[in-house]
């Protein structure tokens, strides 16, 4: 059983969606790191060239410990900056096949630029390669492709109970970057 579950990946892996089930199906507190950080204003600025919002890391990480070290019971943290804090339990990346993450990050009105930076992020791992510097072993890799959002959430809830277990670093979607380059 883990108490502090941290789940990350690159934008539109399903993260949110994923995460208001999972908390309302285990009944805990769900922490969204992106409105966390604009409530706290830890927005610093806007990249000039990327138009992302650059974020204060070591204030929202000081902020996550301390919502961590007031908690009691199961909570969740759920954003693409989650794995760059400390204080998890668990961490758990979600994996997108590149060319399924492509539909859905058209879906959005992000510039094509934008687009293609997030689908290389997925195809290279730079999530879970940043988490493992961070968490080393205790990271577990979901590759969510072909399941519904309710089969993620089954699959977490079973991590989260220590009935399931997931590894990291199998995943490899390298070859959609050689078809694209
Ligand atoms: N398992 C799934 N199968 C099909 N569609 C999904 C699945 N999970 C999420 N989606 C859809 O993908 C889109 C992105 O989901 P969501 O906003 O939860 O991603 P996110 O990881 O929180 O993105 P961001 O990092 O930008 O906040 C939504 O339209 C959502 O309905
Ligand atoms: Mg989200």
């Amino acid at each position: 059983m883990y108490n502090t579950i941290f789940i990350t990946g690159t934008p539109c892996t399903g993260k949110t969606t994923v995460s208001e089930l999972l908390a309302s199906k285990l009944n805990c507190r769900l922490i969204k790191i992106n409105d966390l950080a604009i409530e706290n204003d830890f927005v610093l600025g806007i990249d000039d060239e990327k138009g992302y919002k650059v974020i204060d890391i070591p204030a929202l990480n000081e902020k996550v410990s301390q919502i961590i070290s007031d908690n009691d019971g199961l909570i969740i943290f759920e954003g693409h900056l989650a794995h760059l804090c400390s204080g998890a339990d668990k961490v758990i990346v979600l994996r997108v096949r590149p060319e399924i993450l492509l539909s859905r990050l058209e879906g959005r009105n992000y510039s094509e630029s934008k687009i293609r930076e997030n689908l290389e992020a997925e195809a290279m791992g730079v999530c879970t390669g940043e988490a493992y510097e961070i968490y080393g072993e205790s990271i577990s890799e979901i590759d969510v492709s072909d399941l519904s959002v309710d089969e993620v959430v089954d699959e977490i809830a079973g991590i989260v109970s220590g009935e399931k277990t997931f590894s990291f670093g199998e995943i490899d979607f390298m070859d959609w970057l050689i078809s694209n380059p």
